[in-house]
């Protein structure tokens, strides 16, 4: 396994995704250094004085807004936690093509931007306005097939209430400028999604009065829904509820008959994280975790649990599993119809007890 400079894993060089080590998880928001990178394209160089961002479509007034204009516009500064939609991906068997991501494709950082809400009330929207298709400035041609005959952007669309609410137009990540491979130097943030809805170098806001059918949430992040009987292709959008035990890591070396604690983090898209518990039988018996950090609306929780080792040696199943105040609860089991995203289910992690 090769890491980066900073110490993140290498999933892939160029263009770059590279993984947190999970199990070096220490702080509630993520180091900047330390924050997982996905990148469909290479990240496009920007240079801040000529930067527009344009806003057009089903609006009465478009306009074009300079960096310094943007910065100068109310701020709103949140805590929002971004997981990749394939996190955890290497837990799939059979293996699922795709970066083999572990756990470390997810961060809690600090984003500081201006709403875009306030953006779109500035462009005044069209009565049948109803989605909002964020662009980043990146373009080549997908990794994955089906890929399209020429060379396309990266972006996707969120729901106009969602766009009205919520979604951030970022300039700064834990108080500094954004940096170039998360961004820079202005990226969406779009709370409680996963973070393929997050578009970095974020140029163009288009509104439209039509669904959106994107590359990047039909063919590629969307995932098989049901209608009456009838599959319909629909995008990924929120979070579903995860826990992730970061200490100990997957054949860790315990001592027998001491007391270890159980470390990790848990968050989801919707509503908050309420209780944690842990199985260290392979789901016999559950017990409740200990919070470290409050609830705060989009922020993980990180949490911990002193597990008495049995003092006998042998291999032992450790499992985490969230519940939140909207009654999702983590399933024991991956649901098939995400294909090789979505990997929520009660993860385990072995360790050998000498
Ligand atoms: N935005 C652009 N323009 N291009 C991209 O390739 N990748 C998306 C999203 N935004 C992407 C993008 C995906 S799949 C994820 S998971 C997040 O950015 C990752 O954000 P990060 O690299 O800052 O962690």
């Amino acid at each position: 396994m090769s890491t980066s400079a900073g110490g993140l894993i290498i999933r892939q060089e160029e263009p770059r995704n590279l993984e947190f080590p999970f199990d070096r998880l220490d702080s509630y928001l993520t180091p900047v250094e330390s924050f997982y990178i996905r990148s469909h394209f290479h990240a496009p160089t920007i240079q801040p004085d000529s930067y527009r961002l344009t806003m057009d479509g089903a609006v009465k007034n478009p306009f074009a807004i300079t960096l310094k204009e943007l910065k100068s516009l109310p701020g709103k500064t949140i805590v929002a936690t971004l997981e990749c939609a394939g996190n955890s991906r290497v837990f799939l068997v059979p293996q699922r093509p795709g970066a083999q991501w572990e756990l470390g494709a997810v961060g809690n950082a600090e984003w500081t931007g201006v709403p875009l809400a306030t953006l779109l009330d500035r462009a005044g929207l069209n009565r049948n306005a109803r989605e909002v298709v964020l662009e980043g400035a990146d373009r080549g041609l997908p990794a994955e097939l089906p890929r399209p005959p020429e060379a396309i952007s990266y972006s996707r669309s969120v729901p106009l209430d969602k766009a009205l609410d919520d979604v951030l137009v970022a300039y700064a990540m834990n108080g500094s400028d954004l940096p170039q491979d998360h961004g820079f130097p202005v990226r969406a943030i779009v709370p409680g999604h996963y973070g393929m809805a997050s578009v970095k170098w974020l140029t163009h806001v288009r509104v439209l009065e039509e669904q959106f059918q994107g590359y990047w949430q039909t063919i590629d992040y969307g995932f098989w829904d049901e209608v009456g009987g009838i599959p319909v292709r629909r995008p990924l959008s929120e979070m579903r509820i995860k826990s992730e035990i970061a200490r100990p890591s997957t054949f860790e070396v315990l001592p027998k008959g001491r007391t270890y604690t159980i470390y990790g983090a848990a968050w989801c898209g919707t509503g908050d994280v309420v209780s944690v518990e842990l199985t260290t039988d392979g789901g016999r018996s559950w017990a409740n975790a200990k919070f470290l950090d409050p609830i705060r609306p989009h922020g993980w929780r990180r949490w911990n649990y002193d597990w008495e080792i049995p003092d006998r040696p042998g291999r032992f199943t450790l499992k985490s599993r969230a519940k939140n105040t909207v009654g999702e609860s983590q399933p024991d089991e991956f649901n098939e119809r995400y294909f090789s995203y979505v990997v929520n289910h009660t993860l385990p992690i072995e360790v050998v007890v000498q």
